[in-house]
């Protein structure tokens, strides 16, 4: 094992709330130390300890990396029409993910992965050190066991969505495709994925039907999080805050009863607004959740329908911009909020003992990552101790 010192570090953001008056627990004229592939140490660069190697930051930030607590990403084919329909009036509808079920469903295993390696390195060149992603687009037992197979080889956040949307072979009989769901899919799936997931929503699952495919779940040793209050209002959240989820997902139709159930909780709201930018959609109301005392996660639903982008700095842009968040919330919200959507403590901060996940960015502060949207600022990326760029 071998040690790293970055020094010189204008903006070091630890998220170590215990360091100052902001939860990012922000130092100054800071340095970071790893070893192995843990932080074993922050402070002053004057004090750093003396290492194997040493990075000079020369006046730039440091940040934990990206958390993106949610993406689909095991999918073939592309939606480029139905976006260009969409953006010239066409409404956003579910009914699209057919489409790419019948792609991936055609696809091979090597396509697959070779798309899902692409996204993922996408999204490594954005900063994202953890992400989960989710199966959903095969609607089989077969396809979707396969996709997360595939998902499970390049991450261990892994989410089976085989309620997305009822199977087209089953449109006239959505109980018998939630008997497969909670059945003979379930038993398939649960060895390779960590979470369960319902897209719960008039035209996908409704609140009883979710409630049992969660339920199901959880007896197989999956933890249950929601699609929640997407596109209308509905009984996702509630659903979420009953079940204990880690996460209710997209919130952007929101009821004061929502709002408090969340803020009782320990269900984190992860809002996605690349979804709300490529539906033209109402946002989610970040500050609402935040100031109701609700924890909030920031992720990019990256998925080839109704968010595709890979970009948490972009995510952060949006959520800064038409949110209400602070530059410094929607920061905290894609790391440490991340973190908490998947209910992990060795992520999304950068404090001893955590896992030497950061990004050096081309700007003195992490402010810049929504006061200069569009432009790439990872100037670099470390991944468990190892450069990865
Ligand atoms: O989270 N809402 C459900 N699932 C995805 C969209 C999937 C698609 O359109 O292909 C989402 O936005
Ligand atoms: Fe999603």
């Amino acid at each position: 094992m071998s040690s790293t010192a970055i020094v010189n570090i204008a903006t070091l953001v630890t998220n170590d709330p215990s360091l100052g008056d902001s939860p990012l627990g922000l130092v100054r004229d800071a340095a970071v130390v790893m070893d192995g592939d843990r932080i074993v140490w922050t402070g002053g660069t004057s004090k750093a300890p003396a290492t194997d190697n040493r990075v000079d930051a020369e006046g730039r930030a440091v940040i934990p990396g990206f958390v993106d607590s949610h993406s689909h990403l095991v999918f073939a084919g592309d939606r480029t029409e139905e976006f260009n329909a969409r953006m010239s009036g066409r409404p956003y509808s579910a009914g699209g993910i057919r489409t790419t079920v019948a792609a991936t469903r055609a696809a091979s295993e090597a396509e697959l992965e070779a798309n899902l390696t692409r996204l993922l390195t996408e999204a490594l060149r954005q900063g994202t050190t953890t992400l989960e992603t989710k199966s959903g687009y095969g609607l089989t037992a077969e396809d979707e066991a396969r996709a997360l197979r595939l998902a499970a080889r390049h991450t261990d956040e892994v989410t089976y969505l085989g309620a997305h949307i009822v199977a087209p072979e089953y449109a006239d009989d959505p109980a018998g495709y939630v008997a497969l769901v909670t059945g003979a899919m379930l038993d398939a799936c649960a060895p390779h994925a960590r979470w369960i997931d319902v897209f719960c929503e008039k035209g996908a699952f409704d609140g009883d039907q979710a409630r049992a495919i969660l339920t199901a779940g959880r007896a197989k040793g999956l933890h249950p999080r929601v699609h929640a209050n997407q596109l209308s209002h509905g009984p996702g959240v509630q659903l979420a805050v009953e079940l204990d989820a880690a996460s209710a997902d997209h919130c952007t139709h929101l009821t004061d009863p929502d709002v408090d159930a969340l803020a009782g909780s320990r269900t984190v709201a992860t809002l996605l607004p690349g979804a709300e930018f490529s539906t033209r959609a109402e946002w989610p109301d970040a500050r609402r959740l935040i100031d109701a005392g609700v924890t909030v996660a920031l992720s990019t639903d990256c998925n080839p329908g109704s968010s595709f982008t890979s970009s948490v700095p972009f995510c952060i842009a949006l959520a800064v911009r038409d949110m209400g968040m602070t530059p410094d919330e929607a920061l905290w919200s894609a790391t440490a909020g991340g973190a908490a959507a998947l209910r992990r403590t060795d992520i999304g901060r950068l404090t001893p003992g955590a896992r030497a996940d950061l990004v050096l960015l081309d700007a003195p502060s992490h402010v810049h990552l929504a006061y200069r949207p569009g432009v790439p600022l990872v100037g670099g990326v470390w991944r468990r101790g190892v450069r990865a760029l």
